[in-house]
């Protein structure tokens, strides 16, 4: 179904975002017929540039980082961009930019640029009247780097635009899998009554990835993976897993949930979280070459143990990891149940049962059941899974699934805000968050070392095996 027509400004738009992930997205929504014919994509950046030498970039762009695309309609669909060369601290170009843009149909302004430049790039809209009441502004992590610069942020937008016009993107909310945790949640009756810590023993969240920081060395080590992945995404999957049912599909409804879930996390303690970094492995570069950076703290992997105080989880722990140069991507939620209270059976071999819900890659749930051992050797049990991939129960080619960015961009045009981060989400994120980094930053200790494609440092080992669980497997 197609959207409204609409002008979307790209600002940063020769970046390396917009390369990889907003102008491809665009591409495949056009393929799917979502986008009007009149719509517009404006790039807007520094560079002098053409139309067409925007559009020469975009190509090259798609063809780079959509490779297996349809390419037959990509004339057709560049047809659709221009380009305007901008000044967002100073005047050039703002002129041009007002006089391209049409009136009645959706405005939509993408920030894919340095928070840094945030600021003036809101005030130069509305100085220049070219966003209005109804434009929307679309805004890239990292939102802050603590509470008090977050806090900075949302208010700087805020002197130009309402909250309903402001989309903070995090992209783990436009992934498929993780909408599907709310459709598995909320419109199946078969997990819900057991969705508490009377049934659930704990809870992993798992994003584990295998790249290392080479490349973005200089963003990463002034953030580390607090900031960079645990602040925001798994932040996101931890709400979504945990939260109260909203009355309704939408957007505030959702994020006020979402909100509780924060508020309730309690204090983490020292003991309680495990930070690491890679190490050299032969001839592959460590984090500390990576980062370029001998002496950083800087973690590339954490591992922590988080508590909800509130009626439905007290008692029951979520433990979170993620990190850079791990055995294997993959991203996952596991929800272990706890052992039924009575066992019938003299040779158990009983095992809890688990719910995993893998997020990527090979989208999809898995729920492990005990079913009797197959002979006649008596009653031995043994667990099976029961196991779906979302590509073939739906008959689809995983690389058709629409990634992440397509959905959310389409969203902006639509006016739906559930998917994004409300300004209250961020702040109190960065309010639970901020105690840990800080007395990271002031101490001495440095993060553990792990080795590249291991599962991360024996320490978070550890952190399970003390209350005598175990994590899943990281599994190539
Ligand atoms: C980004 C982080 O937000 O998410 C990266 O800055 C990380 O460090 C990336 O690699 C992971 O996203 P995905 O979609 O590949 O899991």
């Amino acid at each position: 179904i197609p959207v409204e027509d609409f002008d979307l400004v790209i600002f940063g738009a020769t970046g390396d975002l917009a390369h990889r992930k907003i102008l491809p997205g665009l591409y495949r929504r056009y393929l799917a017929g979502q986008m009007p014919p009149d719509a517009r994509i404006i790039g807007a950046a520094r560079s002098e540039l053409t139309d067409d030498g925007f559009r020469d970039e975009t190509r090259k762009a798609i063809e780079e980082f959509a490779p297996k695309v349809d390419k037959s309609q990509l004339d057709a669909f560049l047809g659709q961009l221009s380009y305007v060369a901008i000044d967002a601290k100073g005047t050039g170009g703002w002129e041009q930019l007002k006089e391209r843009m049409r009136d009645g149909v959706v405005r939509a302004f993408y920030f894919s640029v340095a928070p840094s430049l945030f600021g003036d790039l809101a005030q130069r809209l509305s100085e220049y009247g070219i966003a209005d009441d109804s434009s929307r502004i679309v805004v890239e992590k990292p939102f802050g780097r603590d509470l008090e610069s977050a806090r900075a942020l949302n208010a700087t937008l805020a002197q130009h635009f309402a909250e309903k016009q402001i989309y903070r993107i995090d992209h783990y909310l436009g992934k498929e899998t993780v909408q599907n945790l709310m459709a598995v949640r909320f419109a199946n009756i078969l997990f819900e009554p057991l969705w508490n810590a009377q049934f659930v023993d704990h809870v992993q969240i798992t994003v584990s990835e295998t790249v290392g920081v080479g490349g973005r060395g200089s963003y990463y080590d002034n953030s580390g993976a607090m900031r960079d992945m645990v602040q925001n995404h798994l932040m996101q999957l931890l709400c979504l897993t945990a939260m109260e049912p909203p009355y309704h599909f939408d957007p505030d409804a959702v994020r006020d949930e979402k909100l509780k879930v924060i508020r309730a996390l309690e204090p983490v303690s020292e003991t309680e979280i495990v930070r690491g970094q890679y190490q050299a492995d032969g001839g592959d570069p460590g984090y500390i070459d990576d980062a370029e950076n001998p002496a950083s703290r800087t973690e590339s992997y954490v591992a922590l143990k988080v508590r909800i105080s509130n009626w439905r989880w007290q008692g029951t722990p979520f433990y979170l990891r993620t990190g850079k140069k791990l055995r294997a991507r993959t991203s996952e939620i596991v929800i272990t149940f706890k052992e039924p209270p009575h066992s019938i059976f003299d040779e158990s071999g009983q095992k809890a049962n688990q719910l995993v819900i893998r997020l990527q890659p090979d989208e999809g749930m898995d729920l492990t059941v005990m079913i009797k051992e197959p002979g006649p050797g008596g009653m031995r049990l043994m667990q099976v899974p029961l196991d779906m991939s979302f590509a073939d129960a739906l008959g689809t080619e995983a690389a058709d699934m629409p990634d992440a960015y397509e959905r959310l961009i389409m969203d902006v045009i639509r006016g739906n805000q559930t998917l994004f981060m409300r300004g209250d989400e961020v702040e109190a994120a960065w309010a639970w968050a901020d105690p840990i980094i800080k007395a990271w930053e002031e101490g001495k200790a440095r993060p553990e070392p792990y080795d590249p494609g291991s599962s991360g440092p024996d320490e978070a080992l550890r952190l399970m095996h003390r209350d005598n669980r175990r994590w899943r497997e990281i599994r190539a």
